[in-house]
């Protein structure tokens, strides 16, 4: 067989299994295993990573198998359930102790996506609310809880979707950066929600992904998993951002965040800030989409929010080679504020924060549960 056909049936097959594909999910009971999408060796294989025990789940996280916040929310609260689910206990105090240590464990995997440590908080409670019964019945309340995480997130997103897609007219020009898609989520996205909603209700329109260096997410899963849901999707260098913008191509900026403070600031990959002042500079409005869990309302303003410096290496190295002499300083931050005052709005699940503002920040946030 020629071999542009057999990739053409490869990529085809890839897309086939990808529409089946969970990026995170638990598989079975407490004896069973999380499965999530191997996301370091996308767009070229869609390879399903099993895993059993929460070391394996906490460098998952860290080396980015399972990255977006949400998605790392969901997998730090699985990867609880790992850590607790067997082995002899002298009682619920021992179990009670060994969560708590799992806890500390996994919020150690990364610093900036606050749905990690909301996850955990979470997990912690449950665990806590059940200290009266039994150590299998604790078990089996965690295994719940943090499914239910799972659950909760894919609803969200579905309501991000539904707020954010009236933004989305026929004709639109969008641009997006890093991944805030299917794969950093449940399902569906946070920024990608309102296209994939808009898309389902037949609007034609076109989304800008900017590839996203060092790493590429916008590169390699979000115009893999845009195109596969047939959504007309082009891919740019980081650098094209401005002049897409004075060609008029782009009517609409929406972006994921892995932490939003009180006063809405919000940080996101790392560029997402130079995205919102081009997009100032050029008059177009600028929109964050997260859920309420991405929300850390104990941190007044943006400039408190822990960002994540990865290996140099990371720059340093690119398409696979070494892009950079070795002992040339790099400096690699993930994360980058952008402050509120160049947001249009925060497409939440609970509705659009527009302006924002810390009173509409606290007011739509005032009926969060947990
Ligand atoms: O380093 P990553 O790939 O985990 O960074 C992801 C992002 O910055 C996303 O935009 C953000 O987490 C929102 S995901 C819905």
């Amino acid at each position: 067989m020629q071999r542009w056909r057999r990739s053409l049936l490869y990529v085809k097959a890839i897309m086939m299994e990808a529409k089946q594909a969970k990026s995170i999910e638990w598989v079975g009971d407490l004896g069973g295993h999380v499965a999530l999408i191997e996301q370091t060796l996308l767009p070229e294989k869609l390879e399903i990573l099993r895993v059993t025990d929460v070391e394996t789940m906490w460098k998952a996280i860290r080396r980015l198998a399972v990255r977006g916040a949400p998605a790392i929310g969901i997998a730090a609260a699985m990867g609880v359930v790992l850590a607790v689910r067997s082995g002899d206990v002298a009682g619920t105090r021992e179990l009670l102790e060994q969560v708590h240590k799992a806890a500390e464990y996994l919020r150690t995997a990364r610093p900036t996506a606050v749905n990690l440590f909301w996850a955990v908080d979470r997990m912690l409670r449950c665990a806590e609310a059940h200290s009266g019964s039994g150590v299998d019945e604790i078990r089996q309340a965690l295994l719940l809880e943090a499914v239910a995480i799972r659950d909760e997130d894919a609803a969200m997103c579905r309501r991000i979707g539904e707020c954010g897609a009236p933004l989305i007219g026929e004709g639109c020009g969008i641009l997006t950066h890093c991944n805030a898609g299917a794969l950093a989520t449940a399902e569906l996205g946070t920024a990608l929600a309102p296209m994939y909603v808009a898309h389902e209700a037949g609007r034609a329109f076109r989304v800008y992904a900017d590839e996203t260096r060092p790493l590429l997410q916008g590169a390699r899963l979000t115009a893999w998993e845009l195109q596969q849901a047939g959504i007309d999707v082009t891919l740019i260098c980081d650098s094209m951002a401005a002049v897409v913008m004075r060609e008029r191509r782009i009517d609409l900026v929406i972006t994921g965040a892995d932490r939003i403070a009180a006063n809405g600031d919000a940080a996101n990959k790392i560029g997402t800030y130079g995205v919102a002042v081009l997009a100032e500079a050029h008059g177009i409005p600028f929109y964050v989409a997260a859920p309420s869990s991405t929300f850390d309302l104990e941190l007044d303003a943006g400039g408190a929010i822990p960002i994540e410096e990865r290996d140099p290496d990371e720059i340093r190295c690119g398409a696979g080679r070494r892009t950079a002499i070795s002992s040339v300083p790099c400096y690699n931050p993930a994360f980058d504020v952008t402050p509120a005052r160049l947001i249009r709005g925060i497409i939440t699940d609970r509705g659009i924060i527009e302006p924002v503002t810390r009173e509409a920040v606290l007011a739509t946030l005032a009926s969060r549960g947990s």
